[in-house]
C-alpha cells in the first residue's frame, strides 16, 4: 500500500493499522451481552464470562450474578456493569447462563428461557434443565420460535441431559450432539477435544482448533462469554458457535510454550 500523496509523516513509515470496526459504529452496534451465573462461592465463574464477552468486542457486558454480595466485585473489572439479575431486561441481550450457577440457577431459567433473544446455556444452568421437564419445554419452545439458543456441555453434561453415561455419549460424540440438537431444538456444542457444533437439520461441525492446554478451570465459562458475544451481531447461530469455538482453541494453539495458559489470561487475550 502505497501512502497519499499529502500523507501525514506517521503515514511514511506505513499506513495505519487497520481498525476492524466501522468507523461509524456505537456501542449499541455491537450488543448487549448479560451473564447471568455465580452463585456464593462461585462468582469467579460469571466474571470469567464477562472478562470474555468483553474482551471479545460485546458493546455493553452486564453481570447478574446469584449472589446478592456480588456487589463487592464492582472493582473487579471496571468496565463490566453488575446488576441484581432480576433487574436485566433481556429481550434486547445475548445472555450467557449458568456459569458457576449451582442450585441458584434453577429459579433464573424460566425467566432467561422465555425472555432472552440470544441465549448460551452452559455448565448448572444444563444441568437443571437436565432434571427438570418444564424447564427442558421451555428451552425447544425457544427453537421453535426461531430463537438463537447454544448449550455448550461437557461430556457428562451432555450425559446428563440425554439420561445416558458420558462413556457412551464419548463413544459417539457425533450422534451424541445431534441427538443433543435434535431433542432441544437447539444449537448443541458437544465439548472437549474435537468439539463438535450439531444443529437441527444441519451438517454438524468438528472443531480442528484447540488443545489439552485447554483442560483448566474457567476455560469453559471463557468459552460462554465468547460465544454470548458472537450470538449477538450473528443471525446464524451455528456459524456463531462454530466460530466462537475455533477461536478459542486458536487462542490455546497460539499459545507461548513457556506460559502456563490460565483462563482469565485467556479471556483477556480475546480480540474483538
Ligand atoms: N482439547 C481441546 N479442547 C479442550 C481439551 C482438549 N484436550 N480439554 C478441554 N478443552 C476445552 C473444552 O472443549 C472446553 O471448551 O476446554 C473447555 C473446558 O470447558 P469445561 O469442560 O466446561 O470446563 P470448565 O467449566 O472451564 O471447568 C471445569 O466444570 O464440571 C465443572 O465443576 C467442574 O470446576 C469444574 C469445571
Ligand atoms: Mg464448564
Amino acid at each position: 500500500i502505497s501512502a497519499p500523496a499529502q500523507a501525514p509523516a506517521a503515514w511514511l513509515a506505513g499506513p495505519p493499522p487497520a481498525v476492524p470496526r466501522p468507523h461509524a459504529s456505537h456501542k449499541g452496534t455491537w450488543g448487549d451481552v448479560a451473564v447471568i451465573g455465580g452463585a456464593p462461592g462461585m462468582a469467579g465463574a460469571v466474571l470469567l464470562a464477562a472478562s470474555a464477552a468483553l474482551h471479545a468486542g460485546a458493546g455493553r457486558v452486564f453481570v447478574g450474578a446469584l449472589d446478592e454480595r456480588a456487589a463487592a466485585l464492582d472493582s473487579a473489572q471496571p468496565e463490566l456493569m453488575m446488576r441484581a439479575w432480576e433487574t436485566l431486561d433481556l429481550r434486547a441481550m445475548s445472555v450467557a447462563c449458568g456459569c458457576g450457577g449451582g442450585e441458584a440457577v434453577r429459579a433464573v431459567l424460566p425467566k432467561v428461557l422465555s425472555t432472552a433473544r440470544a441465549l448460551v446455556l452452559d455448565a448448572d444452568a444444563l444441568n437443571a434443565i437436565a432434571a427438570d421437564t418444564q424447564l427442558q419445554a421451555l428451552l425447544r419452545a425457544r427453537g421453535q420460535r426461531g430463537r438463537a439458543t447454544v448449550i455448550t456441555p461437557h461430556p457428562l453434561e451432555a450425559a446428563r441431559l440425554l439420561g445416558r453415561g458420558t462413556a457412551d455419549v464419548q463413544g459417539d460424540r457425533l450422534s451424541a450432539a445431534r441427538d443433543l440438537a435434535g431433542r432441544f431444538a437447539c444449537v448443541a456444542v458437544l465439548k472437549g477435544s474435537g468439539t463438535v457444533i450439531a444443529a437441527p437439520d444441519r451438517a454438524p461441525f468438528i472443531n480442528p482448533t484447540g488443545n489439552a492446554r485447554l483442560a483448566t478451570p474457567g476455560t469453559g465459562d471463557v468459552l460462554a462469554g465468547l460465544m454470548a458475544a458472537r450470538l449477538g451481531t450473528s443471525d446464524d447461530a451455528q456459524q456463531a458457535a462454530a466460530g466462537a469455538v475455533f477461536d478459542h482453541g486458536l487462542a490455546a494453539d497460539r499459545w507461548p510454550p513457556a506460559e502456563t495458559l490460565t483462563a482469565s489470561a485467556l479471556a483477556r487475550g480475546l480480540v474483538g
